[in-house]
């Protein structure tokens, strides 16, 4: 029993625009789903307009497109530690409600993921929350970087990945173990590419306009350093290395190099970095866009968004990261680093890469499913008969505005505020359960569903 069982099951989705990037399926199709929640079919629009497969309720997804459900490997739940932030429950719903099925979070909770009485204790949180979570562990004790954590046994526990994410692995010859021990259970490595000595007490992105402001920047090398470091480590050792919210155009670049050489190394973008830049923090000085890496420059953005349309930069993971309000409303240089991203990720990267020509809509689906299922080994991200009904209901026309009360995690911190944003999650269905709805008053969803059951009940009698 967990927490999904609480919510009402789908039977069948009907009449949507089915993407499937992982089958190469784009087309009208009705789903059906089964008791257990597993997809049972996917046939032609209209086929099996009498046919339930369970006693679930009837979507009416005319209009929308039906994706897999989204996977994000970068989220970060403050559980345990900083539930007053985020908890894995509520995180799990902002997941949801942005039309993530499936999260990984990472380990720089109080006290760090770096055991496995850690990591089951956030499986177990996860129990409650509406979606599904993936713990990624410390590569290093208690994330201090001074000797290896166990992560034989937070495998054993159920741990995905291994990060020190927030910092680096600063030594090299602790790095080059990890990556060794790693290639024994095929995990890949997260590095947060970052020199913190070229970084140290740096805020913002360093350029023009932190040498205007008057800030102390993190220059563009500090990433690019330390990612040329782990991808000859990565090399030699033949582990997989996941490079973690690339920022910068020479970054994108060492990559491409590195994936053409045969390096086994992935990478990701967030949606921030795909649209926002360093001049935002001269117009009004505001915390909500200090992030780590920082904002970058206009020919950083674009070269980001071509390195995901290319393919180099794998997969779209938000850095979905909390704070509390009473500190990120404070000075600059005082603040935390980060924001929140969930629920604004589909409409930002519309924005970013769609009304920019560069995706189409199964391209972007591509990148929020399947590419990234794939960079961590996850079964997820695909419509297949047979596996759980993890899918997402996709309004693409339709516009909302991002204010702190549409936002259901317990942080606010979103530099997206005030924001109109194209593509509106609709419903967000887990292992069969509805687990999120939006529908608008008047065309709710169970009333739809109850109509087309008594009608379907009446035609079987
Ligand atoms: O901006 C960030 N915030 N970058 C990170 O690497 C960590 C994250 C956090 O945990 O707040």
């Amino acid at each position: 029993m967990t927490a999904r069982d609480q919510f009402a099951l789908v039977g069948r989705i009907s009449g949507g625009r089915v993407i499937d990037p992982g089958s190469g399926l784009d087309s009208p199709a009705d789903i059906l789903i089964d008791e257990r929640g597993r997809i049972s079919r996917i046939g032609r629009s209209g086929s099996g307009a009498s046919s339930v497969e369970s006693d679930g309720d009837v979507l009416d997804a005319t209009g929308m497109i039906v994706a897999p459900g989204f996977v994000d490997l970068h989220v970060h739940l403050r559980e345990p530690g900083r539930e007053d932030e985020e908890t894995v429950a509520s995180g799990s719903a902002a997941a949801a409600r942005g039309g993530f099925t499936t999260i990984c979070c990472m380990p720089n909770t109080e006290p760090a993921i770096a055991d496995q009485e850690t990591v089951r204790f956030v499986l177990d949180r996860a129990l409650a929350a509406p979606g599904r979570v993936h713990p990624i562990g410390a590569i290093t004790r208690d994330r201090e970087g001074k000797s290896l954590a166990g992560i034989a046994e937070m495998v054993a526990a159920g741990a995905v990945a291994f990060s020190d994410d927030g910092a680096p692995v600063g030594s090299a010859g602790l790095l080059r173990r990890a990556m060794q021990y790693s290639r024994m259970f095929n995990v890949p490595i997260v590095e947060h590419c970052d020199m913190p000595d070229l970084s140290a007490d740096g805020v913002m992105n360093e350029g023009l306009v932190s040498t205007k402001l008057g800030l102390r920047g993190i220059p563009p090398v500090s990433e690019e350093i330390c990612l040329a470091r782990d991808i000859a480590l990565a090399r030699e050792t033949g582990a997989h290395l996941h490079a973690a919210h690339l920022s910068t155009a020479g970054s994108v670049e060492i990559i491409r190099r590195a994936k053409a050489e045969g390096v086994n190394v992935t990478a990701e973008v967030t949606p921030h970095h795909l649209i926002l830049t360093d001049d935002l923090i001269a117009r009004d000085f505001d915390p909500l866009y200090k992030v780590n890496p920082p904002l970058r420059t206009r020919r950083d953005v674009d070269a980001l968004r071509q390195g995901l349309a290319d393919g180099v930069i794998d997969c779209i993971a938000t850095d979905h990261a909390p704070h509390a309000e009473q500190e990120k409303d404070g000075e600059f240089d005082l603040a935390p680093f980060g924001m929140v991203g969930l629920e604004t990720a589909l409409g930002v990267c519309v924005k970013a890469l769609i009304e920019t020509g560069l995706l189409d809509w199964p391209g972007l689906i591509d990148c929020l499913t399947r590419r990234a299922a794939r960079a961590f080994h996850l079964a997820a991200g695909t419509i297949t008969v047979g596996s759980p009904a993890d899918l997402v209901l996709i309004d693409p026309d339709a516009q909302w505005r991002v204010t702190p009360e549409s936002l259901i995690s317990k942080s606010k911190n979103s530099p997206f505020l005030g924001w109109e944003l194209t593509g509106v999650v609709r419903a967000t269905i887990v292992d069969g359960r509805l687990v999120y709805q939006d529908f608008a008053a008047g065309s709710s969803l169970s009333t739809a569903a109850r109509r087309e059951r008594s009608v379907t009940s009446t035609a079987k009698r």
